[in-house]
This record gives C-alpha cells, sequence and structure tokens, in this order.
C-alpha cells in the first residue's frame, strides 16, 4: 500500500514561483484541483515521484507517449549514445531511416513518412495536404474529439451551445472566422448524419478528419466503416487521427482492430518513446504532394519544421518500438486493462454506484453514469462532482491518473492494478461517508 500523500514545503513553493512564470502556472490544458497539484521530480517505470519525496502509480503516461513506462532501460540507452553523438542536424539520418521503416511498415497501405515535432504540427499539415491534394477547402470534424492545438480543430471540443450540427462552436478566442467558415461538426459514432453531411458537401470538402477514440469512447465499426464508404465515394480524403491510439490499441494502430484503410494517418506519443515527435503517413499518391521538388508545379505542399524527425526522438522512437514489438506486448498490455476495468466495475456494483467503462486497448475510463455514453452530449450525463472529487482523493492516496481514467503501460504489474483497485474503493467509500 502506498503511503498517503503529504504535501511538502517544496513543491508548494515551487508551484507559487510557476504560478508567477507560467499561465496559470501550468502546461497542460486542463486544470486540477490546487490541493493535490504537485512538482514531480522524476519517473521510474511505472511510477513517479515529487519534489516532496511522495511516490505515485503513474496512469497519465505523460499523456499517453510513457507506454513503456519512464526511464525504460532500452529508451535510456539508446538516448545515452546519441546525446554523445550530436542531436540536431535538420538533416535525415540513418537512425531516422530505421525508424521511417518501421512506422510505414506497421500501417498498412503507408508508403511515405512525413516526420513533424508533435501531433499538433501533423494535424495541420495533413489538413494543408488533403486541401492541397484535393483543391477543396472545408474538414469535417466530431463533436468533443481533440485533435491538438492547431486552428482547424479547435472547434466544438467541449462545447456549451449545443448549437445545431455542422455548425461548429470555437474553444478558444483568437480564431479568425475564415477558418470557422471552413470547418463542419457532425456527431460522433453517427453513420447515419456522417453519411448525409459528406454528401451535402462533397464539392466543398476536402477531408474528414476521426480519432477512432474520441473521448475515450471507442468508435463504432458500422460508424468507422461508413466514413471510410462515403468519403471514397465523393472524393474526399479520410485521415484517421491515431495520436493516442498508434502503436497503443495495436502494433498496427486502431485501424488494424477495424480492418479500415484511412487515405492518412497522424501519429505521435507513443511513436517517439518519449520524446516529442510526431507525423503523417499514407501513400505515394497523396504524399508526393510535400517533396520540395515539386515546388513549381502547383502540387506542392509545404509542411516543413526544425525539428522533424530529430535524431533524439527518432532514436527513442526506435527503441520503444523495437520493445513494443516483441511477441506478447499487446495481449499483456490489454490483460491488465481488462484486469483493472474488471475490477471497478464490480466496485461500483458492489457500492452500488452507477457506472460506465469505456475500454479500448489499455485504456480505461470509468464515467460516473446509469446510462450508455456513444458520443459527446451523451457523455454529459454524469457525476462530474464524484469524478472531481475521486480525482482528489486518488491523488491523495498516490495514483495518479486523469480522475478516473487510466493508460495502461507495458511495466504496470497485476499487482499494482489490484492496489490501485484497493485505493479506487477506498476513495469512493471515503467520498460516500462508508468510511
Ligand atoms: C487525438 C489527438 N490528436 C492530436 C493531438 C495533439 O498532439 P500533440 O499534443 O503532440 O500536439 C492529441 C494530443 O493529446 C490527441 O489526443
Amino acid at each position: 500500500m502506498l503511503n498517503e500523500v503529504v504535501k511538502g514545503k517544496t513543491s508548494e513553493e515551487l508551484l507559487s514561483d510557476l504560478e508567477e512564470f507560467l499561465p496559470g502556472g501550468i502546461v497542460y490544458r486542463s486544470t486540477q484541483d490546487r490541493s493535490v497539484r504537485t512538482i514531480f521530480s522524476h519517473g521510474k517505470g511505472s511510477r513517479l515521484w515529487d519534489v516532496d519525496g511522495n511516490e505515485y502509480i503513474d496512469y497519465i503516461l505523460g499523456s499517453a507517449p510513457m507506454i513503456l513506462g519512464h526511464a525504460h532501460p532500452e529508451v535510456t540507452k539508446a538516448l545515452h549514445d546519441r546525446v554523445d553523438n550530436g542531436t540536431q542536424f535538420m538533416q535525415p539520418t540513418d537512425i531516422m531511416l530505421k525508424h521511417a521503416k518501421k512506422v510505414v511498415g506497421a500501417i498498412e497501405g503507408a508508403e511515405k513518412i512525413k516526420y513533424t515535432g508533435t501531433g499538433s504540427e501533423a494535424v495541420f499539415i495533413a489538413l494543408r495536404l488533403a486541401r492541397g491534394y484535393t483543391g477543396k477547402s472545408k474538414i469535417l470534424k466530431f463533436e468533443g474529439a481533440f485533435h491538438g492545438t492547431c486552428d482547424y480543430v479547435s472547434f466544438s471540443t467541449i462545447p456549451s451551445l449545443n448549437l445545431d450540427f455542422p455548425n461548429p462552436e470555437p474553444d478558444t478566442q483568437g480564431i479568425p472566422k475564415g477558418v470557422q467558415d471552413s470547418v463542419l461538426i457532425a456527431p460522433y459514432n453517427d453513420p447515419v448524419y456522417a453519411e448525409k453531411i459528406i454528401r451535402e458537401n462533397k464539392d466543398d470538402l476536402a477531408a474528414v478528419l476521426l480519432c477512432p477514440q474520441t473521448l475515450h469512447i471507442p468508435a463504432e465499426q458500422g460508424f468507422i466503416d461508413t466514413v471510410r464508404k462515403v468519403t471514397k465515394e465523393n472524393g474526399v480524403l479520410f485521415i484517421l487521427d491515431e495520436v493516442v491510439t498508434g502503436f497503443r490499441v495495436a502494433w498496427g494502430g486502431a485501424q488494424s482492430h477495424y480492418g479500415v484503410k484511412p487515405d492518412l494517418t497522424i501519429l505521435g506519443k507513443a511513436l517517439g518513446g518519449g520524446i516529442g515527435i510526431g507525423c503523417l503517413v499514407g501513400p505515394n499518391e497523396i504524399m508526393q504532394y510535400l517533396d520540395p521538388a515539386k515546388k513549381s508545379t502547383g502540387e506542392y505542399v509545404q509542411g516543413s519544421g526544425t525539428f522533424t524527425g530529430n535524431p533524439l526522438a527518432t532514436t527513442a522512437g526506435l527503441a520503444a518500438l523495437n520493445v513494443l514489438e516483441q511477441p506478447g506486448t499487446y495481449e499483456k498490455l490489454y490483460k491488465m486493462a481488462d484486469r483493472l476495468s474488471d475490477n471497478l466495475q464490480k466496485i461500483c456494483e458492489s457500492l452500488e454506484v452507477p457506472a460506465v467503462i469505456l475500454k479500448q486497448g489499455p485504456t480505461v475510463d470509468l464515467k460516473f453514469s446509469d446510462t450508455p455514453i456513444k458520443d459527446y452530449r451523451s457523455s454529459l450525463n454524469k457525476d462530474n462532482e464524484l469524478h472531481d472529487n475521486m480525482a482528489v482523493e486518488l491523488m491523495k492516496r498516490g495514483v495518479f491518473s486523469h480522475g478516473t481514467s487510466f493508460y495502461i503501460s507495458t511495466v504496470h504489474t497485476k499487482e499494482e492494478i489490484d492496489e490501485t483497485s484497493n485505493i479506487f474503493e477506498q476513495s469512493l467509500r471515503k467520498i460516500r461517508g462508508l468510511i
């Protein structure tokens, strides 16, 4: 059993200093209850430690990239060797080639790869590529889907206005009206509406952008198949955002699980072994637009960046992919996720707390809801207060998670899963006044 976390003077002082220098004192887009916010000092395997000496089981995994856990020995060794030999050339390297072969080989139908520095940048370039390739300007995304920070996708991620579809609600100030006019929004997991809106807008629509695990809700097979079929029939590109699901749901990404072949795939997170990276992959036919030799042909799309495919990220990424590729990796990840979700389900049933568990691959997300969740609007019917209280109680007991949402790594053991389940039960009992 982990010790109860005691927040000390050091993290408090550092938090106050950070608040002076960083907007809100944080780096992420959501806030966390101030009483449990802390400053981490280091991580190893499935654990993190903060500057006050508290230990946590980590289920955030650096917002998902650390699928092998922290400081994995293979990745760390490769990085040490790399650091001694230069980290940035803005030129192709032998290690980039090895990494590229591995990534392109994993994604069916992919022939070329375009590296970027982050997932957001890859989304931005994929959308520009779709416009350049099709000669059309609009994109369709789904309500509730987060695809990073680029303007074109910063709509209807957490909308509050319940606008009629396909009207987009900006997530933030600062987005030009012209961008808003080029974005359409559809409800997730609704094949009928998706088909209708794609057909109606086919003359202007460059691409449909879909994350197959939007809000951690797995895309329904019929929905994803419909999007694939109707985009193809109407000359619209189907872009699958596998930034979270790539190399996580399966070696070949969520698309191998669904048996669906998008026109372009966006990857990030697990791809870089913990160093910032992103990429898009696709067939020559489309990807050749990114070739600078085509500049004067009217078929060129610019997508360069200083740190794209840099030696550090591709070295860490290659080492991580070599480990992930070992037989049995995904079976173990799935087994741990099943164990956690079964445990949590039983605890909620025994305490008569309504819960819906969303699970796809090694991602487990428990919502305190008594109705099914299939899209953004149905996901709103949940007990947010209980969720927020659980986030605090779990953290106090040494479980670092996004509330009741958990990313499982290859190094989480069944003992840790059971320990986490016990902590979950104690936290829930405490909130319910049962202990
Ligand atoms: C589905 C999805 N796409 C794109 C992104 C953006 O990636 P990055 O944070 O590397 O820019 C994220 C980030 O969380 C994501 O979850």
